[in-house]
């Protein structure tokens, strides 16, 4: 059996090319879901992983939408004599299919990690020389997301990853891509045709404006993020990386974060341990219509409008004509901004849609009060907490 694989990568590589591409239509809005490496980086293992699914269910975040369960790295064993790779049997004693099979059984879907190098970031084998093999075994888990990191010893990011998004398209699985190359080789310019996702920067930590360490802040984060804007939509998506909400930022700023990670349309992967999560961090998580902005299918990038004594001003048209706007305040005190509508009559040169405030009344929902509030036919007074954000939906 293995020997037919191993001949038939070896007869897929010989007509590369001809029908390789990605596999269109899987993540026509930003991925949802959880990943084990903010909170547990190599500490995973079968029983965790299982846990959290089954606290993802109990707790309504399978339901709100958060369906990929994703193993980062350190979920690897050896590669047997034929060069096949095998999950630690030790930390995974049911084995890789298995695991996949009670996500699934569960309504997941299940992902893992690999890198484009010869070993991973946390020095477990790397998928280098073994891009079908790889493919064809993660196939045969039921494996339907994978996030595929980089080594900088290599030199060549393009082909590396369109090499392992032809393998992954031979394979006849659909199988999310998610390229984690950290914005480094020209990523822009080729990583939509390649992936589903692409990370625009370097690793985040649950820091929301100094970080003691390489791990880069929230605040960084965004300003990178948005520096991408147009090359984000369905099914090609700017990743700014997991969300550190519920890891130890205060309340206000884990709402900001997950805000913004919404307006950015960004995929919403989980970070946190699920199984212990504050009512605070549950409420962010799992607000309906945060999410929906995140999710709509329009899929428009937000476009930061302005930036003012430290308070940003974000807006992300939605489908139907509406219109999301999100007020973050940087600060470390309150902020009290006037809004009259009007000033934010603009035409967004992304997307191509009009605010039309001049002419058009909405209907202001609050997200986080989760209540209407007034019509943008006057202008308001806010004061924004610290570090918080004032965020609509405004309903045509
Ligand atoms: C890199 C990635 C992270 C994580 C670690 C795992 O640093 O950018 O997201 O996957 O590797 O080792």
């Amino acid at each position: 059996m293995k020997k037919t694989v191993i001949a038939l990568a070896l007869s897929v590589a010989a007509t590369m090319g001809v029908s390789a591409q990605k596999q269109e239509g899987l993540a026509l809005t930003p991925p949802m879901g959880w990943n084990s490496w903010n909170k547990f980086h190599t500490d995973i293992n079968e029983q965790l992983i299982k846990e959290i699914a089954d606290a993802m269910v109990e707790t309504g975040l399978r339901d709100a939408g958060y369906i990929y369960v994703n193993l980062d790295d350190a979920w690897h064993g050896q590669r047997d004599a034929q060069g096949f790779i095998h999950g630690d049997s030790v930390k995974f004693p049911s084995g890789m299919k298995a695991l996949g099979d009670y996500l699934h059984s569960k309504g997941f879907k299940f992902g893992v990690y690999s890198d484009a190098g010869y070993q991973t970031c946390a020095l477990y084998p790397g998928s280098r020389g073994h891009e079908f093999q790889d493919a064809y075994t993660y196939s045969q888990w039921g494996v339907d997301y994978l996030k595929y990191d980089w080594d900088r010893a290599l030199n060549d990011a393009v082909g590396s990853y369109t090499l392992m998004r032809d393998m992954l398209y031979q394979t006849g699985r659909p199988i999310v891509f998610g390229i984690c190359e950290w914005g480094e080789n020209n990523t822009l310019d080729w990583a939509p045709g390649v992936g589903h996702l692409w990370r625009t920067g370097g690793d985040i930590g649950c820091w929301f404006d100094e970080s003691p360490c390489h791990e880069k802040t929230i605040l960084w984060v965004i300003e990178n993020n948005n520096k991408a804007r147009e090359y984000s939509g369905p099914d090609h998506w700017n990743d700014p990386d997991n969300l550190e909400v519920g890891n130890g930022m205060t309340v206000n700023q884990d709402r900001a974060h997950f805000s913004i990670w919404c307006m950015m349309a960004s995929p919403l992967i989980l970070g946190n341990d699920v199984r212990n999560m504050s009512q605070e961090t549950l409420d962010i998580v799992k607000n309906a219509e945060a999410i929906a902005i995140d999710q709509d299918e329009l899929g428009v990038q937000g476009l930061r409008y302005k930036v003012e004594n430290g308070v940003q001003y974000w807006f992300k048209p939605l489908m139907n004509g509406d219109w999301a706007v999100c007020f973050f305040n940087t600060n470390k005190v309150p902020a009290k901004i006037d809004v009259d509508w009007t000033d934010f009559d603009f035409v967004d040169p992304l997307s191509k849609r009009s605010t039309g405030f001049k002419e058009t009344t909405y209907s202001i929902r609050n997200v986080w009060t989760g209540k209407a509030d007034g019509k943008t036919d006057r202008a308001r007074s806010l004061v924004i907490p610290a570090e918080d954000v004032v965020m609509y939906r405004l309903v045509r």
